[in-house]
This record gives C-alpha cells, structure tokens and sequence, in this order.
C-alpha cells in the first residue's frame, strides 16, 4: 500500500477536521492545513499536538475561494493529496443565506479542484453528507438511494458530488473519495478536542452537553409526533474518532481506484432523541430536563445508513457505541465549559507549527 506523505487538509481546525489531523498525524502524515477560522480557533492546534505527539507541519490562514492564496499554499509544499471539509454547514442558516453557502461551498471547491489541477494533485478525499438524501422512504439508506436536498446546504454538497463526478470523467486522472457522513458526535476521548459550536447549538449533542454542565437551562426536543416508536426523530450517530479513522483509511486507498466513489459513514443503527436524552443522562448521572416542542422545519423521521460498502472495501467498522459517544461528548464540555477561547492553554497557540497570517 503506497501512502500519500503530504496531505492538504482544509477546514483542519474544525470539529471533524482536528480530529482527523490527530488521526493522520499519528499515522505518519504530514499536514498543510488551511482555514480561514470562520468556525474555528486556531488553538486547536496545540491541542492536536498534544495529542498527536507531533504538530501538524504548516498552518496557512487562507479562504479557500481565494484561489490565488490558495495556489500559493501549493506552490509553497509538494502535494500528494487532499482531504477537504472546509464549508459552511448549519442547515438553517442555508435557508437564510443561500448564496453564501454555494459560494463557500461550491466556490471553495471549484477553487480547490482548480489549484490542485494546475499543481498536479489529483488524490481528493471529500466531505459529504447524509443530508444529499432529503426525505427518504426507505431505510437504511444506500449510496445508491435517489439524492433529495431539501435545503440550500445539502443542494449545494450534493452540487459538489455532481462536479466531482464530472471532474472525474472527463479529466481521469483525478481519483476522488466522497464519504457521507450521518451524524458525526462526541470527542476526543482525552477531553482535549471536540465540538465548540459558535453561538447557541443547532445540533442535538453538543445542546444536550451544554445542558449538561448548566450552561443551558433545558433541552428543546423537537417533536413528538414522528412515526417513530417514541415519536422522535431517528438518527444514525457516529463517533467522530470513527470519522475520523475512515479518512485515514481513505487516504490509504485513494490512488488505488478509479474515477469517484462514494461511501456513507454511520453506524448503521438508529438512536431516538429521547433514547440519546436518556443516554446523555446516565453518562453524566443525572437526568436531562427537557420539554417537548413543535417540530423543525425541514426535518425528517429518520435517516440511518447502510455502511456496508466502507466495511467491504477497507474493513472500516465503526468502534464506538452511543454510551461512548456521550461519554466523550460530556468530557470534552466539562473540561472546557466555554469552548477552546475561554479555556486556559499552557502550550502557545500552535506551538512548533508554522502559523502564517491572513493570505
Ligand atoms: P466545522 O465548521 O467545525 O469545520 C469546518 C472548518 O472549515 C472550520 O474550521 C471553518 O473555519 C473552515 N472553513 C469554513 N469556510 C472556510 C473557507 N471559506 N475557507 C477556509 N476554511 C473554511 O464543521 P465540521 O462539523 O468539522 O464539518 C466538516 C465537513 O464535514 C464540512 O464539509 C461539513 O459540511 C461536513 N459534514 C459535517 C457533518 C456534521 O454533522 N458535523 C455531517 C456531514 C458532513
Ligand atoms: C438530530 C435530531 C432534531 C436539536 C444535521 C444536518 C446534517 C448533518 C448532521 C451536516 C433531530 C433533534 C436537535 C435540538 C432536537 N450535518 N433536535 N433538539 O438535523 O439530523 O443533521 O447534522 O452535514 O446535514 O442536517 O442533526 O443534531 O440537528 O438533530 O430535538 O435542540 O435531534 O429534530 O431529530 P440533523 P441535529
């Protein structure tokens, strides 16, 4: 198996992107990473160092639409491959500003696909995500089940596959991996990496922790009137360590292939709000007050993924359980109640990388 050494990650200091570096970095790669910190802090990288044993090798302060930035970010490191998560991703805001998620979303990428075409980097693992399947009927759901977007968010991920694939055809020696994730959630377990949503949490876990340690009063729980057997929706919730460690084995395997594939990334099982309300609250010992609301506009009963195709190809098999989940999620916001900002960080923000200033 021949492994690509250096890998551009965009969007590394994000949620699922920190901890990809600390993945990767432990498997030997090293990282370029760009971010423009639009959702993130650029103390995470200490972090990652610490956890890692060793930092990531260059840090540069780049909006990925920036094309001349982002060329230069190339030119600057010889390249083998690229792993891309930067975009925007709160479904409600999509509906407020459409267009600025195509921009960043499908602008970063044609952005990107340019840069890497020039550069001749042509190895891209690709962050996708289950909402392309909208509203479906049948569970679980394939990689071949009908996209349905719902939103401006999906549409514009699902635009992104659709470019990828034509990118692929026609220019062949691009070789792209796109994994749809479900529901990435929890931490790092050693409580110093995880999810630092800015503002209040439009997302299950990370409200559920802030209720947790009394940061918010109560839980909301958005409807109780799906046909789900408690009548909230279903997810299929995914440990971000098991993201995490399925980009490594993309990495492994994307000059192995042809063209673009497609893989989900879930647990394969789904898990109620009531039931993960109730798992949050045996992991922190007590009960979750919540109160039962109106539905979501846009949401769905549920979505669970049929993950069998990544367990074939690399024998990726998701390792953590939804206690765990929880477990780590709960660590992460008792250790840093406040985010990475507020929190105090002996080791000098990015300490041994090489941070630039805006490009
Ligand atoms: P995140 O917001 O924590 O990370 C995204 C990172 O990209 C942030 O560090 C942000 O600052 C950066 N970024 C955004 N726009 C940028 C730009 N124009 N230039 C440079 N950097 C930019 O989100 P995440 O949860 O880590 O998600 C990572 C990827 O996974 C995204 O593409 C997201 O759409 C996808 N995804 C996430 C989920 C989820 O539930 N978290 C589910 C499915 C897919
Ligand atoms: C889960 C369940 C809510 C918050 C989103 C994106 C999806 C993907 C993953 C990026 C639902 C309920 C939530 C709350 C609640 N991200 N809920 N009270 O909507 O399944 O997926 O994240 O690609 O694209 O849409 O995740 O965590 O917001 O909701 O009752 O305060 O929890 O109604 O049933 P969702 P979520």
């Amino acid at each position: 198996m021949r492994t690509p050494s250096t890998v551009v990650v965009t969007g590394g200091a994000g949620f699922i992107g920190s901890h990809t570096c600390v993945e990767l970095l432990e498997h030997g790669y090293e990282l370029i990473v760009v971010d423009d910190y639009s959702n993130s802090s650029p103390r995470v990288f200490s972090r990652i160092q610490r956890t890692a044993g060793r930092p990531v090798h260059a840090v540069h302060w780049v909006d990925i639409r920036d094309r001349h930035a982002l060329s230069r970010v190339f030119d600057r490191h010889s390249v083998d491959a690229v792993v891309h998560f930067a975009a925007k991703k709160a479904v409600g805001e999509s509906t407020r500003n459409p267009v600025e998620y195509y921009d960043t979303n499908v602008g970063g990428t044609t952005a990107l696909l340019q840069v890497m075409q020039d550069h001749g980097v042509h190895d891209l693992v690709f962050s996708s995500s289950c909402s392309i399947y909208g509203d479906a009927d049948r569970m679980p759901l394939r990689e071949n089940s009908p996209a349905r977007p719902t939103n401006p968010y999906a549409a514009s991920k699902w635009t992104c596959e659709r470019i990828l694939s034509d990118v692929c055809r026609f220019r062949p020696e691009f070789r792209v991996l796109s994994l749809r994730y479900f529901n990435p959630v929890g931490a790092h377990p050693s409580g110093l990496l995880g999810e630092d949503p800015r503002g209040r949490p439009a997302n299950l876990m990370p409200y559920l922790a802030q209720v947790a340690i009394g940061r918010r009063e109560s839980l909301r729980v958005f409807g109780d009137d799906y046909p789900t057997p408690d009548g909230t929706g279903i997810r299929d919730y995914i440990h971000v360590m098991d993201v995490a460690a399925a980009h490594r084995l993309a990495l492994d395997h994307v000059h192995e292939g042809t063209g673009m594939r497609v893989f989900n990334l879930g647990a394969g099982s789904g898990t109620s709000v009531l039931e993960l309300v109730a798992a949050f609250g045996a992991a922190c010992g007590r009960p979750i007050p919540y109160a039962v609301e109106g539905r979501r506009p846009g949401d769905v009963a549920a979505l669970v993924a049929d993950s069998s195709a990544v367990a074939r190809e690399w024998g990726w098999q998701p390792k953590y359980g939804v206690a765990a989940m929880c477990r780590d999620a709960l660590r992460f916001q008792r250790l840093n109640p406040f985010g990475y900002e507020d929190s105090a960080d002996p080791v000098a923000v990015a300490a041994g990388a090489d941070v630039q200033t805006p490009e």
